[in-house]
């Protein structure tokens, strides 16, 4: 235990073998790690931890497992839809993906040989990014149009 609370996960050690296969436990130790991290992160962390009281991590943390294990091991183990969750997440901005990501690549890569640290990383990004576009993509954004008056700015020659 630490001051949060929560069971501090096993540490990788010069003499631990790095994991080198994906399966139910080497995913517990992957999201244990992760979340033990995020819940610390500058940025990340006031967002988690307003949003996920002291005695709600354990089910979430559930969640987690059966979801990169729906992701990775296609068990079909989550039930959910994280577009209407983090909907109602307040504070989260598109460029926390970015930070979101940089954390879990960092976690993957020390618990997992290269290969596999890969696998989780190419998933994470792609879902990750359809994430991003499902809750901040709008076509009628300033941004939209402004392409579009570019379009036929240079249409007309300008
Ligand atoms: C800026 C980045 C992100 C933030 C701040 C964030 C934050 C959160 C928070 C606070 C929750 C708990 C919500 C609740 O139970 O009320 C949550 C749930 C969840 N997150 Fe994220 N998240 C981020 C990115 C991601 C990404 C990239 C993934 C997947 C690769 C992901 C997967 C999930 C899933 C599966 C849940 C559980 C949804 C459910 O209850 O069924 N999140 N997230």
């Amino acid at each position: 235990m630490d001051t949060t609370g929560e069971p501090i996960p096993k540490t990788m050690t010069e003499d631990d073998a790095q994991l080198h296969e994906v399966t139910e436990a080497s995913i517990i130790h992957l999201v244990d790690t992760f979340y033990h991290d995020i819940r610390r992160h500058p940025l990340l962390g006031p967002i988690f931890n307003a949003r996920i009281a002291p005695d709600a991590w354990a089910p979430h943390l559930e969640k987690m497992y059966a979801f990169w294990s729906s992701v990775m091991l296609t068990s079909g183990r989550y039930k959910g839809n994280p577009v209407a969750v983090h909907q109602q997440v307040g504070g989260i901005t598109p460029e926390l993906f970015g930070h979101w990501l940089d954390l879990f690549e960092a976690t993957a890569s020390r618990l997992f040989v290269p290969a596999i640290a890969e696998e989780f990383v190419v998933k994470a990004r792609r879902i990750a990014e359809s994430l991003r576009l499902a809750l901040f993509f709008r076509p009628d954004a300033p941004w939209s149009s402004d392409l579009r008056d570019r379009a036929s700015s240079s249409a007309k020659g300008i």
